[in-house]
């Protein structure tokens, strides 16, 4: 039997290196198929609910997509149109969504109303974002790296994640990298390093696979010599409109931008962004703020950097489909025959 077959994805934690390194595996294979119109559905008669309680772009559409590709249906439920934390609880949701769908997809604030939600529910659930962590994103991340390096093992690529390193990127990436071994430098102001347990417990298990993890405010040391340069947005979804001032204040020079790119000492350094990015005003959003802080050229990321390597963000991008669509399989099969 598939061995992740009926099993939640609501952290990476939650699978094994070998696990991870199939669900990837399996994407690749999914992408190749897709690309030569050679895909085999595999989920139809599979129901599968979009539970979204902050909006999103990549997530929902790629769960749509993956499905459609595969042959499975979707609900979507978006933000107040369910009755899920005002008149009904997470457990009784749970119980009755859990009847109805072969899976779930959850993106919302509290981490623990997916850990209720996959406890209560007899369906696979699956953590599309929350306030703690991204995992999916983190499968995209992971099959772009190997795209870019498939005969590299992980502990052979170096990777700078800068900016906001106490976030659900922040974490997630932590996570990752005690899974595959990646050299991962969280390079940040202390007051935005993860918490310090999940951290400790996860540089511990890289180094058992010959990685490191190290956090640094010091963004010279932190970005020489890396393959990769990571960022996110400074304020995530959810959080109070108030925290832009300190933030921004304490994240300034943590801007990736050309200057931050020749420090790595790396002429074909690559950069990757999960996306959505404030790197420039065409959006009432990023107007607003960049003008509001006094930003010249873009946030996290100047408008320049972003798009000289926009080729690798949005095939990064376009990665959240392929992995999706292996979770989705991976979790709903119980043999997967491809
Ligand atoms: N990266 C990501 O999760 O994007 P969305 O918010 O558009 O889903
Ligand atoms: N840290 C970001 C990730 C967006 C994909 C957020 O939570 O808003």
């Amino acid at each position: 039997m598939n061995n992740l077959y009926q099993r939640d994805c609501l952290r990476l934690l939650d699978f094994s290196s070998l696990d991870l390194k199939n669900i990837i595996t399996l994407a690749q294979k999914l992408k190749k198929d897709k690309k030569n119109n050679q895909e085999i559905p595999l989920l139809t008669r599979k129901k599968i609910a979009l539970i979204f309680e902050k909006e999103s772009t990549r997530t929902r559409c790629s769960f749509e997509v993956a499905a459609f590709d595969q042959g499975a249906q979707v609900t979507y439920l978006g933000p107040g149109s369910t009755h899920l934390g005002t008149k009904e609880s997470i457990e009784d949701t749970a119980k009755i969504l859990g009847r109805l769908y072969d899976g779930i997809q959850y993106r919302g604030h509290d981490h623990t109303t997916i850990e209720i939600l996959a406890k209560y529910s007899k369906a696979p659930v699956w953590n599309g974002l929350t306030e703690k962590f991204h995992p999916t994103q983190l499968l995209a991340d992971l099959l772009t790296i190997k795209e870019s390096f498939p005969k590299k093992k992980f502990h052979h690529i170096k990777c700078a994640f800068v900016g906001d390193a106490h976030n659900n990127m922040g974490n997630s990436l932590l996570e990752a990298a005690s899974l595959v071994g990646l050299d991962l430098r969280l390079v940040a102001p202390k007051e935005c390093w993860p918490e310090k347990n999940l951290f400790i417990l996860c540089q511990k298990e890289a180094r058992k696979k010959k990685g490191n993890i190290i956090c640094t405010e010091k963004i010279e040391e932190g970005v020489k010599n890396v393959d990769f340069i990571y960022t996110d947005v400074w304020v995530s979804m959810g959080e109070r409109q108030e925290i832009w001032d300190k933030r921004i204040k304490l994240l300034r020079s943590y801007q990736v931008n050309h200057s931050m790119l020749d420090m790595t000492n790396n002429a074909q350094v690559k950069v990757l962004h999960c996306l959505p990015a404030l790197h420039d005003q065409n959006t009432n959003m990023g107007k607003s703020i960049l003008q509001k802080y006094n930003f010249k050229n873009g946030m996290e990321i100047t408008n320049d950097v972003f798009q000289k390597h926009q080729e690798i963000i949005f095939e990064q991008a376009e990665n959240r489909l392929h992995t999706i669509k292996s979770i989705l399989v991976s979790s709903l099969l119980k043999e997967i025959n491809l």
